[in-house]
């Protein structure tokens, strides 16, 4: 059984991440979507909003868990039993810090490998940052979020 993490901050999903969960879930048996608390950044929405959130948008699909977790990833990696780190490249930019991570990702844990999807050209441009930042603004972020996803960002930003 093939079972793989899509890590990331996920600071909110957005719908270039559902893309890559979508297509990961429909080539490995099981997908964990990975929360990382992650301390050096001043998240939006609590972990536990982010994974709320996550298994919202990603309730029809029926391989998917969603876990948050602290520390090293290829050591949340063996604690879950999953052999392959899925990531997503969405330019040329991200392919110097996706290559670093994944060479030392493989230099602590060899057995665990790292899988790049490219990301669906429509949303080659997004990010969360952008996201929160279109948002705060008052913004039209139907484009890039689902409505749960719009609807959470408008309560918690008091819209
Ligand atoms: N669609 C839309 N946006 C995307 C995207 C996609 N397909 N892929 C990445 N992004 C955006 C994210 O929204 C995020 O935007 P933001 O910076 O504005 O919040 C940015 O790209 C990168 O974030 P993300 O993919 O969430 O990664 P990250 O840099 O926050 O975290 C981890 C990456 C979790 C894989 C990494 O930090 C990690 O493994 N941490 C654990 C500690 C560890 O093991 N370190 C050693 C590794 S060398």
């Amino acid at each position: 059984m093939t079972k793989a993490i899509y890590p990331g901050s996920f600071d909110p999903v957005t719908l270039g991440h559902l893309d890559i969960i979508r297509r990961a879930s429909n080539v490995v048996d099981h997908l964990i979507v990975g929360v990382l608390n992650n301390q050096s950044k001043r998240p939006m929405f609590t972990v536990k909003e982010r994974v709320e959130m996550l298994k919202k948008v990603t309730e029809d699909i029926p391989n998917i868990e969603v876990l948050s977790f602290s520390g090293l990833l290829v050591d949340f990696a063996h604690q879950t039993n999953a052999q392959v780190i899925v990531r997503g490249l969405r330019a040329i930019t991200d392919f110097e810090y996706e290559l670093l991570m994944s060479q030392t990702n493989r230099k602590i844990a060899a057995d665990v490998d790292t899988v790049f999807f490219t990301t669906k050209l429509d949303y080659a441009y997004l990010s969360s940052s952008t996201v929160k930042e279109v948002a705060a603004f008052g913004g039209d972020i139907s484009q890039f979020v689902t409505p749960y996803i719009e609807q959470r960002m408008k309560e918690k930003l008091n819209r």
